[in-house]
Formats: C-alpha cells, structure tokens, sequence
C-alpha cells in the first residue's frame, strides 16, 4: 500500500488471548492470527515460561559444530509427526528463507547425484512463496513479484487446481494436474523441484484445492523425478484441520516448509523437513557437496523452546480435535453469509474461512468497484467494531487463534457481517 493511503495506524499495548488491546483502550479480536502466525492467543503464559526458562539457560548459540537440547528435541518431535518420513531438519528464521533453502537444497540434491542441469522450478498459478528473490522466482501474484521480474529466477508457472472453477474441485485438480504432465513430460530434465501451497494458497486470495491435486502431483514428480516441496508455512501446524495439510492427501513431499505458527506465533523460526534420500545426496567428505548455507539464528534455542511449547499445546489440549468444534461453532454462525446476494464463494478449509465480495455490489459501493479500496474500507470499519481483519483485495477472510471459546466466535461472526455493510455503504 502506498504511504498516503494508508489508515492511521493501530497502536498495540498489549495482548490477551486472541484480543489485541490499543493504547487507547480498544480491543480487537484478532480474527487473523496476526498474519497466520499466532495459534494460541497473545502472551500465552506456557509458552511464554517456556521461552522464559530457556532464556536463564541458553539465549543463542551458533548451530555449526555446537548444538543444543531444543533443536535436537523439535526435530525428533517434528520427524516423528511425519512416521520419519521426513527425517531431517534444517532451521533458518523466517518463511522465505526456508523456500530459499528447499530450492538451493533441491538442485544441489541433484547436482550431486550427476544431474547439474536441473536447475528450473514450477509453481502453481497464484501462488505465493515470500519475498526474497529465490522466493519470489517462484511466486505467481503479480503485485509483488512484477517489479523485480528484471532480477529473478522465473519458474514455470502450472494452472490453477482453484476449486471454483465451472468443472467443480475434482475436474479443476485432474485438469491443472494435466497441465503439470504437460509441462514435466517437456521439461523435467531440467526441473529440480515444483513448489506448491497444500489445500489453500492463503496470499493469494484464499484459493482451496482439493486433496486429489496433491496426490496427483506426487505421483508426476515420481514419474518424472522432480522433488515437490510442500509450503505449508502458512497451512501447517493444524490450520487445514490436520497437523501438516498434506496428511489430508496421504501424501509426502521431498521437502516440506514450515514457519509462522510452529513457534506459536512467539519468534522468528523456519525448518525445511526433508527425506533421507536429499540427506545422503549432501553426506561426503567433500565440501563442495555440502549444503553450505546459514543464517545466524539458525534452530535459536528461544524460538526452539516456543515451537516445543506449541507442540505441547497440540499434545495435551488435543487442539486438532478442539478445532472440529470450534470450527463448526464459527461456521454455523457464519451461514447466513451463504444467503447473502453480495457474497459469493463462501469457503472453508480447517481453520480458513473464506468469501468474495460480489463485483456488482463492489461497484454499487463508495469503493466503486476497487479491490483495496474495498479492504481499506472493511479493515477500519472491522477496527471500529472491534475485530482485527484485513481483506485480501475483495476476498475477505478469517483465520483466528485456535482459542476462540463461543461468545468470542460471535464477536467474530458479527463483526465480520457488519462490516460488510459498513464497507459496502453507497
Ligand atoms: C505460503 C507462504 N509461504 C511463504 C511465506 C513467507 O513467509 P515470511 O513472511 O515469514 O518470509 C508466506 C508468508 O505469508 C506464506 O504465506
């Protein structure tokens, strides 16, 4: 957004559970997670001892030649939520550095078993990866990547699996999937990897796919030999309903990235699970078949202690199984939405729900049929009524904290149809 568009910003205190409180009193529900990234609710008490008592022990240490009890431990928890198929991790801080990581760990892989040629990517038409170069090569939203198109690796782009689409989710999967064959049986000599978001591509505009996609992707890159990475940065960690989206297509990738929620919310922190196979393509005496790539907070002992404490969480309050009702509760309530004439395309995926605002009554609005004029005007009226949510474009979403109890998830509801009106006023 540009400078002298933007609304006056919200100044935060404090936080409660899922409730952002402004300096000025105000309390917000955040019915965004902050960005995907907060499960369970604002200054959590255990995880917040958890990083606490890590914080009298050990803050930080460098992971190369030293390690340390916490990455050791979220490793073997991570490996073991995938049955070891997924037995290897590595750590950086932020979600576009763990793409960055897939890709480089990707063609070295394959480099290092004689094929240097495999040096191109394939993405998936509106998908969004991060916005460092690596990542944004393999990003499909043209706002954020167009600009920088002069400095970038582009990927092939495959068609979209969007569940929308006239031929219904099924027809939608086989054909993008069509599209993928299409491409591997030109191409795949040269393609290390195709990175894809599982079951929603969330940037994007909260576009669902379904499951078979996932499946048929697995079975090309096999055929073809192309690593898939799974970004689930923003869809792991119970968001689609189960821990990691790809279990709901009993698939595995060769690589699977996760950030934002693996820490709670709490700290920066990224790992990139991957396969024995990608292991042992870089295990030698030669340095140059190493993966020689660091960040200085690599696997921070803090941020570690955070995602174990996350993991507890999911362990003892059995949150997957919690969601089942809380999602059901927040859909219920969200069905009048359904007989709505401005509203098309009400979705939901796990924790993810999400609409389109109609373009005719986009264009009966103040906001005269412009997209971010529309979510400016549905953030601020969503802000008076006291909830934290911010449209993508005319696509307006909720992915709230995994703690909403039933008076919560009616503020929620209610804010979200009131909004709307308020934003969509002539
Ligand atoms: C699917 C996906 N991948 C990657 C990223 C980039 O993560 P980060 O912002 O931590 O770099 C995001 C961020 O929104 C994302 O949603």
């Amino acid at each position: 957004m540009q400078v002298h568009e933007r609304l006056p910003l919200i100044a935060l205190e404090r936080g409660e559970g899922p409730w952002l409180i402004e300096a000025n009193g105000q309390r917000l529900l955040d019915g965004i997670s902050s960005w995907w990234v907060n499960l369970f609710g604002h200054a959590n008490p255990r995880i917040g001892a958890a990083v606490g008592a890590q914080l009298q022990q050990l803050e930080h240490a460098m992971l190369a030649g030293c390690t340390h009890a916490p990455v050791v431990e979220l490793s073997e928890r991570l490996s073991a939520l995938t049955n070891q198929a997924l037995g290897h991790c590595f750590y950086a801080s932020d979600g576009a550095s763990a793409i960055e990581i897939a890709l480089k760990m990707s063609h070295h892989a394959w480099r290092n078993d004689g094929r240097p040629e495999k040096r191109e990517f394939a993405c998936v038409h509106g998908g969004y990866h991060g916005e460092t170069l690596g990542a944004l090569g393999v990003t499909d939203v043209p706002l954020f990547r167009d600009v920088y198109a002069a400095l970038l690796h582009p990927a092939h782009v495959v068609a979209s699996p969007d569940a929308r689409q006239a031929d219904g989710p099924i027809g939608a999967a086989r054909r993008a999937a069509v599209d993928v064959e299409r491409l591997f049986a030109e191409r795949a000599g040269q393609i290390a990897a195709l990175v894809v978001e599982p079951l929603v591509q969330c940037a994007g505009g909260m576009v669902m796919h379904d499951p078979l996609f996932l499946r048929e992707l697995r079975v090309l890159c096999d055929r073809y030999e192309v690593h898939l990475i799974a970004d689930e940065i923003a869809v792991g960690c119970g968001r689609t309903g189960s821990f990691f989206a790809c279990e709901q297509a009993g698939i595995w990738p060769d690589f699977l990235c996760l950030s934002k929620g693996i820490s709670g919310g709490y700290l920066p922190l990224s790992i990139v699970l991957t396969r024995d196979e990608v292991y042992e393509a870089f295990y030698s005496t030669d340095s140059a078949r190493a993966f020689l790539h660091s960040h200085s907070y690599t696997g921070n002992p803090l941020a570690c202690r955070a995602a174990l404490a996350t993991l507890d969480i999911f362990e003892h309050d059995r949150v997957l199984q919690q969601n089942l009702q809380r999602g059901a509760q927040l859909d219920a309530l969200l069905r009048p939405l359904h007989e709505d004439a401005r509203v098309a395309n009400l979705r939901r995926c796990g924790m993810i729900w999400a609409f389109d605002v109609r373009r005719q009554a986009l264009e009966q609005a103040r906001s005269g049929g412009n997209h971010e004029a529309f979510a400016r005007r549905y953030f601020a009226a969503a802000r008076a009524l006291g909830a934290l949510l911010r449209p993508i474009g005319s696509t307006v979403y909720l992915m709230p904290p995994y703690v909403l109890d039933q008076s919560e998830n009616e503020h929620l509801a209610s804010v979200t149809r009131a909004a709307l009106d308020l934003a969509l006023a002539p």
